[in-house]
């Protein structure tokens, strides 16, 4: 292992591709771009080591072998990094979200489903021994689309997922979680497709811009979490309460409660289902909570998506890029 970096690193280091002397001091436009190419002789350099070293011949096919088994972005660690297209429609500067806040909301995405956000320090010791810490998933982004439109307002009917509705058309669904970021859904923070859409053309998330990050978002939907819910459907994780009267969101140990929760609840909240009181996990996620009161997902929430992100799972297709 140790060997073959120092022959990489050692190949590296001898066959970096220069510009010469001559081209030193030309800028690019100066310098016909077919010149430039001709002037890297790590090919060639190589070509003669293949040639004479067959021990080289062997580090080489087996680098390659190695290259062709990798699961693109799946990390070192067995984590997922997800690649991002987020796709804006806006009609006043205020919706047309900058790249700082794209970038803030990327980095809350990655804190909350790494367990590392500050206020993961809240969960509650009845729940810390069931949280999901680290849930292997990751975000990054690869791409901004923005797009000027007249509308006003967007509904739930995935016109902003078409160009010929208005929006914009998803970026290849399969391999990339596509985001819109629309100015106004009336009531609605955002929504989601889960995993039985996975690369259709509106498989993704569209959020309201007010509700997209942290910094100028409206409260108290200002931290961001809108997206981290979202994103939780989907990867196939459901409302906490099952969407139904004490429903099954098929999660072992998210416990049952009658229905959705609001606001900032204190700790601990009895409710009562089947005539069994249960202290519930209201700082979910998947909860309705305001974003400063949720800050966790559960060891089985986070079984749940890792299951839709293996090599075989419905999501499998984010692992490639
Ligand atoms: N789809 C939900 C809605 O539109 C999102 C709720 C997100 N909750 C939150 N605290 N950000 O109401
Ligand atoms: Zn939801
Ligand atoms: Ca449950």
């Amino acid at each position: 292992m140790k060997k073959t970096f120092f022959y990489l690193f050692s190949v590296v280091a001898m066959t970096a591709c220069n510009n010469t002397s001559e081209t030193e001091n030309l800028t690019e436009s100066d310098q016909p771009i077919t010149t430039l190419r001709k002037s890297c002789p790590s090919e060639d350099i190589r070509a003669e080591l293949l040639k004479s070293d067959a021990a080289a011949r062997e580090r080489y096919a087996n680098i390659e072998s190695a290259v062709n088994a990798f699961q693109g972005k799946v990390l070192a660690d067995g984590s997922v990094d997800i690649p991002v297209v987020v796709n804006v429609l806006y009609k006043t500067s205020a919706e047309n979200i900058s790249d700082a806040k794209i970038a803030e909301q990327i980095a809350i995405l990655n804190a909350d489903f790494a367990g590392t956000n500050a206020d993961a320090s809240k969960i509650p010791t009845e729940f810390s021994g069931i949280k999901a810490g680290d849930t292997k998933v990751r975000f990054h982004l690869v791409k901004t689309v923005r797009k000027a439109t007249t509308k006003t307002k967007w509904g739930t009917n995935d016109a902003m997922k078409k160009a010929s509705s208005g929006g914009i058309d998803a970026t290849t669904p399969s391999s990339y979680f596509n985001l819109w970021v629309v100015g106004n859904m009336g009531g609605i923070l955002g929504y989601a497709t889960f995993p039985e859409s996975a690369g259709l053309w509106n498989d993704g998330v569209v959020i309201a811009a007010p509700y997209f990050g942290k910094t100028g978002a409206t409260a108290p939907y200002n931290l961001g979490r809108t997206a981290t819910h979202e994103v939780g459907h989907y990867l196939n994780l459901r409302h906490i309460w099952g969407d139904a009267a004490c429903g099954n969101d098929l999660v072992a140990d998210t416990p049952t409660q009658p229905s959705a929760n609001y606001g900032k609840p204190t700790y601990p909240l009895y409710k009562t289902c089947s005539g069994t009181s249960r202290s519930v996990m209201f700082m979910n996620y998947m909860d309705y909570v305001d974003d400063a009161a949720m800050f966790m997902f559960s060891a089985g929430q986070k079984t749940r998506t890792q299951a839709v992100l293996t090599s075989t799972g419905a999501r499998s297709g984010l692992r490639v890029y």
